[in-house]
């Protein structure tokens, strides 16, 4: 049975398919409407979502099935200390796919381990959200028409910042990416990322604090927000929740065809005088995440294309 736990679970050929898949999807939504009917996704989210679960769920809805799980632990028997591997044996008993919020690294890995049904990491600590990456690389292929030889700035908080880690790990495949991580010394990229990833794959990078100075050679520009829930204590957030605001103004240096991505929400790191630019990409990963997340469901449950036919995607169809 295979899951998505790490961006890494699906080889270079799958990712591409599950993309090409949310692209038809998108092109003719009305020959989706039963893919998935009779099929049940759970969301079991253990820390706060807005767009990941209700996107998960509308996905679902849009391929005709139907949808259960909690929002938060404490409205579920997590909060009287039942386990992850308990939970998944139960509710994989009651749906044919789970997608899973937690704010410990490793438990969706956990719950695919014990799992009757495929897991979908919707998220784990600052570690992965593998399904973010999907809609990323959807974003970037649709406005750059292409994944490799691009150079790519990531600014913000890089060190809690879980898409950031996905998409850098996932981008290290493509050849000839250029990577500049943008961030204050405190938020700077894990080590694991360059010794793991960027040193093997040969990639350039560098790091540096200068938002404005970088941007004129960016060919995409990843913001993100500063995880307030993630620090050990208020006063560091405080110091560095503002140390970059993207203003319509500095982009005036970038380039005209350099696409502004945030996996949202933002919280101020992008000014609200930027979202009528062309240039802003992040609206489009939202409607994106709707198509990405019903290819998604559809490979990892094995349902055939409509459209294409006997489409092999994860399993056979
Ligand atoms: N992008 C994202 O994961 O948003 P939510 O936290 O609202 O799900």
């Amino acid at each position: 049975m295979r899951h998505l736990i790490d961006p890494l679970d699906f080889g270079m050929q799958e990712t591409e398919a599950v993309l090409d898949l949310a692209d038809r999807i998108a092109a003719n939504q009305d020959a989706y409407i039963d893919a998935a009917k009779n099929r049940k996704l759970a969301t079991l989210f253990y820390e706060p979502s807005t767009r990941t679960r209700l996107s998960f769920e509308a996905a679902m809805l849009n391929l005709g099935g139907k949808t259960l799980g909690f929002p938060a632990a404490d409205v579920s028997s997590a909060s009287k200390g039942e386990t992850i591997a308990d939970t998944i044996r139960v509710v994989g008993r009651y749906v044919d796919i789970v997608a899973m919020r937690h704010p410990k690294e490793g438990a969706p890995l956990r719950a695919s381990m014990f799992s009757p049904v495929p897991v979908i990491n919707a998220g784990d600590g600052g570690h992965n959200h593998p399904s973010q990456t999907l809609i990323d690389l959807d974003t970037i292929r649709q406005r750059k028409g292409r994944l490799h030889h691009l150079t790519i700035g990531f600014c913000g908080d890089l060190k809690f910042g879980r898409p950031v880690h996905s998409l850098t790990k996932i981008l290290t495949r493509y050849e000839g990416n250029k990577y500049v991580f943008i961030s204050p010394e405190e938020l700077k990229i894990p080590k694991y990322l360059e010794e793991d990833f960027l040193a093997p794959s040969h990639a350039e990078w560098y790091e540096t604090q200068d938002l404005e100075d970088i941007l004129p050679k960016l060919d995409v520009l990843y913001m993100t927000r500063v995880q307030k829930e993630r620090f050990f204590n208020e006063e560091d957030y405080i110091r560095l929740k503002d140390t970059y605001t993207l203003t319509e103004d500095k982009l005036e240096s970038a380039k005209h065809d350099m696409p502004v991505l945030h996996p949202l929400p933002r919280v101020g790191e992008i000014s609200m005088d930027v979202d009528d630019d062309p240039r802003a990409a992040y609206f489009d990963q939202v409607q994106n995440g709707i198509f990405v997340r019903m290819a998604l469901i559809m490979a990892l449950l094995g349902i055939c294309d409509p459209v294409m036919g006997k489409e092999v995607l994860l399993h056979e169809c």
